[in-house]
């Protein structure tokens, strides 16, 4: 496989590697923050971005590259609120659109066109990644100060996932 076009697939690997550690974080702050719908929902979201990471592990190797799995790092502990984990959330996912972008410029200059193919998968997923995260926002800041409201918009981000859960067709067997 093309060497620039391996390396920033190896370079996106440890992207959704740290992504799925950060949200991570955030699910254990939200479970001890009594935040038991925002903890479901980052814990999915974290699982989420480990099959993102799996996806590309298995098509750089498949495509006779190396996939090199990444050392993890650590996330912040503590968060100030709700809307700091969210603007966070959005502001990470927004580099990793920049990163995906980054990727699909490399593989035009390279003419990988079977990887352009591939990572046509990530760009759409980011689209949703960042509306679902700027919407969340939007809810955070209407409800401001409010208990009651608080306590819906935890309630009802326990049943809102990112996307549905990873299938056979979808590219990762594990
Ligand atoms: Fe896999 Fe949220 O980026």
């Amino acid at each position: 496989m093309n060497t620039r076009v391996e390396a920033a697939l190896n370079d996106q690997i440890q992207k959704e590697a740290s992504s799925s550690q950060f949200y991570l974080a955030m699910a254990s702050w939200s479970e001890n923050n009594g935040l038991n719908g925002t903890a479901k929902f980052m814990y999915s979201h974290s699982d989420e971005e480990r099959f993102h990471m799996l996806k590309l592990v298995k098509f750089v190797n498949e495509r006779g590259g190396k996939a090199i799995v990444p050392p993890v790092e650590k996330p912040p502990v503590e968060f100030n609120d709700l809307v700091n984990v969210f603007e966070l959330l959005l502001q990470h996912e927004i580099s990793v659109t920049e990163s995906i972008n980054n990727l699909v410029d490399i593989c035009l200059q390279e003419k990988d066109y079977t990887t352009h193919n591939f990572v046509q998968w990530y760009v759409s997923e980011q689209l949703e990644e960042e509306a679902l995260a700027r919407m969340v926002l939007d809810k955070l800041k209407l409800i401001g100060g409010d208990k009651g409201g608080m306590y819906m918009f935890d309630r009802d981000l326990e049943n809102a996932t990112m996307q549905p859960a990873p299938s056979k067709d979808s590219g990762y067997n594990g």
